[in-house]
């Protein structure tokens, strides 16, 4: 086995952290864009729960996953789930496609059909039950790749208590939304002097995060989209902390392009998936044209040229679910415009 010199182990670690930006703009050109519905539909005949983007297959998405799965008819998600169902220190969004059912996060009841989405707040526990006659067809995005990057993926499930982390130290443990939380909110304001007071604010901090994230909102139902004009198009925010959601990483719009019309076109240094909700079309990604149709999925790479164009009969309506706000608090985030929409 060849013995590297320490001179060379370590000018190679400085290559690596020298060449990755330009390596990586290689890897981004390379990513699968487009993943048709027909041979998701397929393998979702053989496996209920299909990975559809996801690094682990191969996805330059370093940031978030998608997949789509099926709960038959009068079934819940994690058949033994009795009580608490799961809970995970990954953000999750879930649109609903068929089917109709309810889900308890955080001991509340939510009711919802297609077209309806939930944004399952950090740490709760959740179930999801199909009350219908037909599947629900759903899908779903995590922040998982990002939390497991950053080490703190906790997921704890109901039927597998041995691999519980934090549940297993008793009943505040249990019920909080913070990993490894649990008690009173600290008051910082009587500390004694302004380093104690940063610092007690420091160790309340948590406790206040988890105020936000109770009141924080769940469920979005289609009808309550509010659709505006903006450079890109005709657009409705869907989930973000400006609208009452206590997210900190995942962000969801919902675009609207009439027939024989095209969007804005724009790059960002934040991840996007698509769900292609309604109609059939085409986007450009850089020198690129990908055709798609309904319920396909686009992963579009990191600050690649995008735009989008109805090529059919009917309204085109796509749901991008992005990591802005993960780039947002990183300081990470830059959006440019090009060329506006046709329509507004
Ligand atoms: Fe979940
Ligand atoms: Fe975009």
């Amino acid at each position: 086995m060849e013995v590297k010199s320490i001179k060379e182990k370590h000018t190679e670690l400085l290559m690596h952290s020298v060449r990755f930006a330009k390596d990586e703009q290689g890897r981004r050109k390379g990513q699968e864009v487009l993943f048709k519905w027909p041979d998701v539909e397929k393998q979702l005949g053989e496996h209920k729960h299909i990975y559809v983007v996801d690094t682990r297959l191969g996805s330059n998405n370093h940031t978030h996953r998608l997949w789509y799965d099926i709960i038959p008819p009068h079934t819940e998600e994690g058949q033994d789930w009795r009580t608490l169902g799961h809970r995970h220190t990954v953000e999750a969004i879930i649109y609903f496609l068929k089917g109709h059912g309810h889900s308890i996060i955080d001991g509340e009841r939510y009711d919802w059909g297609p077209g309806d989405l939930l944004s399952v707040p950090m740490f709760s526990w959740h179930r999801h039950i199909n009350d219908s006659d037909e599947p629900v067809l759903r899908i779903a995005s995590t922040t998982g790749p990002l939390s497991l990057a950053l080490g703190q993926a906790v997921y704890e499930d109901e039927r597998f208590p041995e691999f519980w982390i934090y549940a297993q130290e008793g009943e505040d443990a249990r019920k909080t939304l913070i990993p490894g939380g649990g008690g009173k909110m600290v008051n910082g304001k009587d500390a004694g002097n302004r380093t104690a007071e940063l610092y007690a604010e420091q160790v309340a901090f948590a406790m206040h995060e988890e105020q936000l994230r109770r009141k924080s909102k769940v469920l979005v139902k289609q009808k309550d989209l509010v659709f505006e004009p903006t450079a890109m198009g005709n657009l409705a925010y869907v989930v973000d902390p400006r609208i009452g959601f206590h997210s900190k990483a995942l962000g969801v719009v919902m675009a609207e392009i009439p027939p024989g019309k095209r969007s804005g076109a724009h790059r960002h240094l934040y991840d996007e998936i698509d769900l292609v909700v309604g109609g059939k079309g085409k986007v450009i990604v850089e020198d690129k044209e990908y055709h798609f149709d309904t319920l396909d999925v686009l992963a579009i790479p990191v600050f690649q040229w995008h735009q989008y164009f109805n090529t059919g009969s009917e309204p085109l309506r796509i749901l991008g679910i992005n990591t802005r706000l993960a780039m947002d608090n990183l300081g990470l985030s830059l959006t440019h415009q090009g060329e506006h929409a046709d329509y507004v």
